[in-house]
């Protein structure tokens, strides 16, 4: 059944809602699960017309569409109200406009917003929207909203209160567009269909999991907003905190959001307290300067463009959690995040113990590997026996990639994550306690690094990492089991 819906976009002129959201919409569309019965209000500042808007919204969909009729229909149901947060008129207007559409698409008052603005709008927002009715307990009301939620734990709290004037817990959908990712979610499968990975899920079998958030690209245009944040607060308190949650949980009683839920917020409320003396050996941050891969120079980050003189920000940083469960217990989760490293890639590495050695001769530890992105899939590293008269244990990869056809046709996060939202299915979202629990310890780190208690390391552009991130490995008698850039080396492109 396609949704009756009346979506109201804040920040609808912003580069989110073109990249992301307004594609999502068409997919869903084109799937069918929107058709006749939805509308989308666009507010922004700026004063366009519809027309122009629907314009803005063609474009955005690039050759998703089948013809250009049909993009044409989509965006017939997109209206635009020039919308200034602070003025209570503007949100009269969006009122009237919120009824009239009601009324013409047969939405049953359903609502869904979305707030892709800074946060320091977020309190006016959600206070007009009650103030003025457009909030008006019929249908289903429900907000999304976008990271970064909270720069620390006291804003992130500051931001909560400011919703909670319009919006209980269960409306508010807090976006990690991780979570909306096919390999993110397979990992449910991966963990709880097979006997095989269940019946060895824990610390009686893992040596430690290794998570690897690496991209290529450098800071980009986005240093106004990066070079107050850092790797840590970008990368590590929302998408790694909420990939480990998954990784470490619990069985779940059952597959729906609840039984989910119950079981992260376990894992988040279980993380380590570590003294802070661990926190400085356990956590390293570092920051790329200039370097050479693929016959490309690439310069440092603090020559990128809008970066401050001399700034501290880390573009990359890696870590050891712990999560204090029975399951888990001093098993280290490893993480490690950067701009312009080797090669984009996330993924995972689950290291398993190994086994009484009978042979004589060494031999690798079995690992699964789950492969997030840019390619999806597992690989499992094994060992076996060479061919040959001799006896001689040697490693052998089973390998299961997506075909490109699959990925194709994988949904793409935000489509996944709208299509929840409409569902009012909040698995695949951030609640505030697994925020609030990541965020006081993300705080405690952060305030060891603007204290200077802890080297910001350097690493040249193309590499994986300052050494220090191999030497935090080390402490524990591991390392790292995916290093991409043995085969630049290998092939002349780094050096
Ligand atoms: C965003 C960060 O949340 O995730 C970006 O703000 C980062 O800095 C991006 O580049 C990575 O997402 P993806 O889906 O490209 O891996």
């Amino acid at each position: 059944m396609p949704a009756k819906v009346l979506f109201t976009f804040f920040g609808a002129s912003g580069d989110l809602a073109k990249r992301k959201l307004y594609p999502a919409l068409f997919r869903l569309y084109k799937s069918g699960h929107l058709a006749e019965n939805f509308a989308v209000i666009g507010t922004a500042r700026r004063p366009w017309t519809k027309e122009y808007f629907e314009e803005v919204v063609i474009d955005s969909l690039g050759d998703l569409p089948d013809n250009p009729r049909q993009a044409a229909e989509f965006a017939s149901h997109f209206y635009y109200q020039s919308h200034d947060v602070n003025d209570t008129e503007h949100y009269q207007a969006l009122k009237k406009l919120q009824d009239e559409l009601a009324a013409k698409y047969y939405t049953e008052n359903n609502k869904i917003f979305f707030l892709s603005m800074a946060p320091k709008f977020f309190g006016i927002i959600a206070k007009h929207l009650k103030s003025e009715q457009i909030i008006d307990g019929q249908g289903f009301e429900r907000l999304i909203i976008e990271k970064p939620f909270g720069t620390d734990l006291a804003t992130a709290e500051q931001l909560n209160q400011d919703l909670a004037e319009a919006f209980d817990e269960d409306q508010i959908y807090r976006i990690d567009h991780y979570l909306g990712k096919e390999m993110v979610q397979n990992i449910f499968a991966v963990r709880f269909a097979n006997p095989i990975f269940e019946q060895m899920w824990s610390n009686q079998y893992i040596d430690n999991v290794q998570i690897t958030f690496a991209e290529s690209i450098g800071v980009e245009e986005r240093a106004g907003y990066y070079d107050t944040s850092g790797a840590l607060k970008d990368m590590v308190q929302n998408h790694a905190l909420q990939l480990l949650s998954i990784l470490a949980m619990d069985k779940p009683e059952d597959f729906n959001e609840h039984a989910i839920r119950k079981e992260k917020i376990k894992v988040f409320e279980s993380l380590r307290h570590q003294s802070d003396d661990e926190l400085k050996q356990n956590f390293v941050r570092g920051q790329y300067s200039a370097g050479r891969i693929n016959r490309k120079d690439y310069v440092g980050y603090l020559d990128e463009p809008n970066v401050a003189e001399n700034s501290q920000t880390e573009t990359f940083a890696a870590g050891t959690f712990f999560v204090d469960t029975e399951r888990f217990k001093d098993v280290p989760f490893f993480f490690r995040t950067g701009k312009r490293m080797t090669e984009k890639g996330t993924r995972v590495n689950i290291i398993f113990k190994p086994t009484k050695n009978i042979f004589g001769q060494d031999f690798d530890q079995n690992v699964l590997t789950i492969y997030i992105q840019p390619t999806e899939g597992f690989s499992l590293h094994i060992n076996g026996k060479q061919v040959g008269t001799d006896f001689t244990v040697t490693p052998v990869d089973l390998k299961f990639r997506h075909s490109a056809q699959a990925s194709a046709n994988s949904p793409e996060a935000y489509e996944k994550l709208m299509f929840d939202a409409l569902n009012g299915d909040s698995t695949n979202f951030s609640h505030w306690r697994e925020v609030s629990a990541s965020w006081s310890l993300i705080d405690r780190i952060v305030q060891l690094w603007q204290n200077g208690e802890v080297p910001l390391h350097t690493y040249p552009a193309g590499s994986m990492g300052p050494q220090a991130s191999f030497d935090m490995l080390a402490k524990f008698d591991t390392q790292w089991h995916w290093h991409p850039d043995e085969w630049y080396r290998e092939h002349g492109l780094l050096d």
